[in-house]
């Protein structure tokens, strides 16, 4: 544990029936002219953009649409929405999406305006602060990038992708309504549903862990445990759905003050060379990361069982930290989430690459309560080709 640890979060948080229906009340507030509205084009296809269009033609705004986000962007992909932005002067951004579009949204709201671009942010990420507020609507559950100060972003030249950290990347407003998820199909809700299961498992067993961060990862990880299926699985899944938007919020958070471990470390290569969704990689590394770290993270698995399904009597840590490792692995399997790197041209000759690729994630690898070798990284690795 940590002697010293911090939380930031967003500023208002809207969750619960029509939630959506704030925006108006938002907007008047921050005595906004001029939005610039951040989606992609799988969002405008799903319908998903047109419900928040529907509150935002009644506030006495203008705004475009800017919707050529592309999923898991380049950091020059994003320098160009960025800019596009800044020459609209915008005064307020909106961020319908997942991950990519609130991440590119974020870093616009910190660029924008300065004489710093994405690419100064991957060398220093704290050279700039928040020039324009936001709100982040998400419509996966998910990244929980709408709680976080990070952007990731893929650096092609590096075949990596690289978080940038900043706290004035925090968005300003929330809104969780459970009609933007209503219609994912069920590939995205369950690899992206598997990303914020990462996020709270490998938030409560890093090191950072601390009581802010044990408060959302338990509580995500209790959600996520009771929902995540039946949110991707059932069209009509109200309650469920909703509970997925909270819990990936709640994982969020927990990154905040915490920090993910050698899942998502070893999954950055996996994504920045063989473009693999960040979700699929991580949903194939999980178990094999989970069975590496069960000897050191034992005691914190049975912590977790036991917040999870209350006490157990007569069950010993090893049987529960064992119970939450098949569980996490019937989901994998009940969400029918490839397991293996069969299927996207991995092969045993990437072996190398990828292990050093994979290590050189310290800002996550250094996170791991059991110290990750060379090695290690390689037979993790080969767990799955
Ligand atoms: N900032 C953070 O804290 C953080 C955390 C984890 C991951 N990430 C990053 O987020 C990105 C991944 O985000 P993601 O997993 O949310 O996916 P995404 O934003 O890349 O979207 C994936 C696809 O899903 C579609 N989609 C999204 N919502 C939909 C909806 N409601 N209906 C139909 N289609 C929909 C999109 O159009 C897109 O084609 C990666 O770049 C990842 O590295 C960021
Ligand atoms: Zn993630």
């Amino acid at each position: 544990m940590l002697s010293s640890y911090s939380l930031v979060l967003p500023n208002k948080v809207f969750s619960g029936e029509e939630a959506l229906s704030q925006l108006c009340g938002i907007l008047a507030s921050e005595k906004s002219k001029k939005v610039a509205v951040f989606t992609d084009s799988g969002i405008k296809k799903a319908g998903v953009l047109e419900l928040v269009l529907n509150y935002l033609d009644k506030a006495e705004v203008v705004y475009e649409i800017f919707d050529d986000i592309v999923p898991e962007p380049t950091y020059m992909q994003v320098q160009q929405i960025v800019s596009n932005c800044e020459s609209y002067g915008a005064d307020f951004i909106i961020a319908i999406g997942g991950g990519s579009v609130m991440d590119t949204a974020k870093l616009a709201s910190v660029l924008s305006g300065s004489s710093y671009t994405v690419k100064d942010l991957l060398q220093n990420p704290l050279s700039s602060s928040k020039k324009i507020k936001t709100l982040m609507i998400p419509t996966t559950a998910g990244t929980g990038a709408e709680a976080t100060p990070n952007a990731i972003v893929a650096v092609p030249e590096e075949q990596l992708k690289v978080g940038i950290v900043n706290p004035d990347m925090v968005s300003d407003y929330v809104i969780l309504d459970y009609r933007m998820v209503e219609n994912l199909p069920l590939p995205i809700a369950a690899s992206t549903g598997i990303d914020a299961l990462c996020h709270a498992i490998e938030c409560f067993t890093s090191n950072k862990a601390n009581p802010f961060s044990d408060l959302f990862a338990l509580n995500s990880l209790s959600l996520i445990l009771k929902n995540i299926e039946k949110a991707s699985l059932d069209r009509e899944a109200k309650k469920e759905k909703e509970n997925m938007l909270i819990a990936s919020f709640y994982a969020g958070i927990a990154i905040t003050s915490s920090g993910t471990t050698a899942v998502h470390a070893l999954s950055y290569p996996l994504g920045g060379r063989y473009h693999i969704a960040h979700g699929i990689s991580n949903a194939i590394l999980l178990m094999p990361v989970m069975r590496f770290n069960e000897d050191v993270c034992s005691p914190r698995l049975a912590d977790a069982y036991d917040f999870c399904f209350g006490e157990a009597s007569g069950k010993d840590e090893k049987w529960k930290s064992s119970y939450m490792l098949s569980r996490m692995g019937e989901i994998v399997k009940n969400l029918n989430i490839p397991t293996s790197l069969a299927g996207f041209g991995v092969t045993l000759d990437d072996l190398d690459d990828l292990v050093d690729a994979g290590m050189k994630v310290t800002r996550l690898l250094n996170n791991n309560m059991k110290k990750v070798s060379k090695e290690d990284a390689r037979k993790i690795y080969m767990e799955v080709l």
